[in-house]
């Protein structure tokens, strides 16, 4: 969801921020443009953008841009006005000398840009950055003549919203101003240059070092040095983080698509995730910072997300209760906080994300703060808004995920939750330690588990040629099963197009069962012991109805293609963790499936990878 860069130093600055804008491709766009300081002296700004793929962008810009020691760039995904060249980024005030790119929302655009149009200003987009450069310009002229830095600060205090701001002018043609509200932006540190961006693996081609900005952060930026202080003007101090992931792990490493290769990592992912925190058969989680007498005195539960951050909150809700002996409650956050949720200083909040960016579950986490909740945040992104905002976090240790369709980070996620479970149940007095032991090892046989599936992938794309030209696929499941039958579904939708939809298996006949012909796929997920019977009869119904059924199952469920046209067999594990394991064919069918068709699978239509805003 938009990507900012922007670059000082030595180098020719246009290439430079084009190439970020690459590497932030993965967020979604649909529309991009760059701005560029002229040559010394010059005092001018060059403007270029464009609607649609960054290719065209590139098109445009090649030998139209003169070399430039400081320049910014952006890719807009649409949220006030429609996608379109005018209402790219960047934007200019009315005499092209301040330019400003955005991302996030300004949420009193209309109060300012109706302030600004009575003082002249004349507006060219309908988009909320646009107030801006404006606002800037207009505290440069009437209240910090000669102080660009002042009119920017002055500028910031006037809009309500959420920001992270790039800004380069001609009236200082060698500073970049930057700023974060509630929007991500990360400097990286080189010698004697500055690269910023909404995202590190925009950086790490040219810097390990790197400056996570926080809120109400505003940094002056010039090759000679940089500055960090509050938006009140208090100068900061913050060590940079020393990226230590390699850089082709952000890239995409061999594979077609960056979905294959991070369905290929979750080996190594779920070891990551595992890796310090079972130390002699046992959970430790020190980073949580909990306490047995805290962890006793919970009376509830929620575990709130958005999209497969919240599905793996499911399959974690289906097992927490029974272990932890409390209600516990599943929502997604883009409810949570509007249906008053009983939640005081007695509950446990559990947030799940990926990016730790995105809006709604930002929001729940606030909502349930001032309620006074308990808030642990479950989070990939090291030093992301959730992590650093929520009470503790929990990393869950999958490494960047550029892919818009989440796999390995849903993975780490039912690891880490996993964990947490474990670890809650422990402290709360409810978990022996040989019960934990057993639970400890066959988390611990994970990997090696999801790597016998991934070497099955032959038959999964086999398969995503049986089922290739279907357009109606039901995923069905029970209990735990259900849950990963909802992740499967979304999977498939998402980069396919393909209509999917889940359903607790025992609901079909409530009125599904009616869509059911020999046009339609169902796709059974059918590990959990106790309710196989149950399913079986479930397949059996769709199956006399004429659908084509691809089962997936235990390795030592024998009777499953007695009743199914197709099967594909996952190891066995306890029935808590199978979820991990089954989803993982799940994946892969939705991937070939997608490929086959031509889909573009790693940044599919309309969807963006972090959703930062309501
Ligand atoms: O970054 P988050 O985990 O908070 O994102 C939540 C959802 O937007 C995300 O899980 C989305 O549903 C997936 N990209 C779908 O594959």
């Amino acid at each position: 969801m938009c990507g900012i860069a922007g670059y000082v130093g030595m180098r020719d600055a246009v290439p430079v921020v084009v190439d970020q804008l690459k590497r932030l491709e993965y967020r979604g766009y649909d529309s991009a443009g760059v701005a560029a300081v002229g040559p010394d002296g010059a005092l001018t700004i060059d403007i270029l953008k464009t609607k649609g793929k960054l290719s065209a962008l590139v098109s445009l810009v090649e030998g139209q841009l003169s070399e430039s020691r400081c320049a910014v760039a952006h890719t807009r995904w649409a949220t006030h006005g429609r996608p379109s060249t005018p209402n790219a980024h960047p934007h200019p005030d009315c005499d092209g000398k301040i330019v400003v790119c955005h991302n996030g929302i300004i949420e009193n655009y209309l109060e300012l840009r109706a302030w600004l149009t009575e003082r002249g200003h004349v507006f060219a987009s309908e988009t909320d950055t646009e107030v801006l450069p404006h606002l800037v310009e207009e505290m440069y002229r009437h209240e910090t003549p000669g102080d660009l830095e002042a009119a920017f600060r002055l500028a910031l205090h006037r809009v309500r919203g959420s920001y992270a701001i790039s800004m380069v002018s001609s009236h200082a043609p060698d500073t970049l101003l930057v700023a974060r509200k509630d929007s991500p932006l990360v400097i990286g540190l080189g010698e004697g240059e500055f690269f910023v961006a909404s995202d590190i693996p925009a950086v790490l081609p040219y810097t390990r070092d790197v400056l996570v900005l926080e809120d109400g952060d505003v940094v002056v930026l010039k090759a000679s040095g940089m500055r960090l202080t509050h938006l009140s003007g208090a100068s900061l101090e913050r060590a940079p983080l020393r990226v230590t992931w390699d850089t082709a792990a952000a890239e995409k490493g061999g594979y077609e698509h960056f979905m294959l290769k991070e369905i290929h990592e979750q080996p190594a992912t779920i070891r990551d995730t595992l890796r310090g925190r079972i130390v002699d058969g046992r959970v430790e989680l020190p980073e949580l910072n909990l306490t047995a007498e805290q962890a006793r005195r919970f009376e509830r539960v929620y575990l709130v997300a958005c999209g497969t951050a919240y599905h793996a909150g499911l399959v974690a809700t289906g097992t927490w209760e029974r272990r932890l002996r409390l209600p516990v409650v599943p929502d997604l956050a883009s409810e949570f906080r509007y249906r008053d949720p009983v939640v005081d200083d007695r509950t446990l909040v559990v947030l799940i994300s990926q990016s730790g960016e995105t809006a709604d579950t930002l929001a729940a986490m606030r909502e349930a703060k001032l309620r006074g909740a308990t808030t642990i945040a479950v989070v990939n992104v090291v030093g992301s808004t959730l992590a650093r905002e929520a009470d503790a976090a929990l990393y869950t240790q999958a490494g960047p995920e550029i892919c818009v369709a989440s796999t390995k980070a849903y993975t780490s996620q039912l690891t880490a939750l996993s964990l947490l479970g474990l670890y809650l149940a422990g402290l709360r007095g409810h978990l022996t330690p040989a019960d934990e032991l057993e639970r400890v090892t066959a988390l611990e046989q994970l990997p090696e588990q999801v790597t016998s599936i991934l070497e099955k992938q032959a038959d999964l794309a086999a398969m995503a040629e049986v089922f290739g030209d279907c357009h109606d696929f039901f995923f069905l499941g029970r209990g735990l099963d259900f849950a990963v039958a909802q992740e499967g579904a979304l999977k498939l939708k998402e980069i396919s197009y393909r209509h999917s939809e889940a359903l607790a298996a025992g609901e079909m006949k409530h009125g599904t069962l009616a869509l059911v012909t020999d046009q339609v796929s169902a796709i059974c997920i059918s590990t959990q012991r106790a309710l196989r019977e149950k399913l079986a009869s479930n397949i059996k119904e769709v199956k006399a109805r004429d659908a084509t059924v691809l089962a997936i199952a235990r390795e030592s469920d024998h009777e499953v293609g007695e009743y199914s046209d197709w099967v594909f067999r996952v190891p066995d594990t306890l029935d808590e963790l199978m979820p991990i394991l089954a989803i993982v064919p799940l994946q892969l069918l939705a991937y070939h499936i997608a490929r086959n068709a031509g889909c573009e699978i790693d940044q599919p239509r309309n969807l963006a990878k972090s959703v930062t805003v309501e």
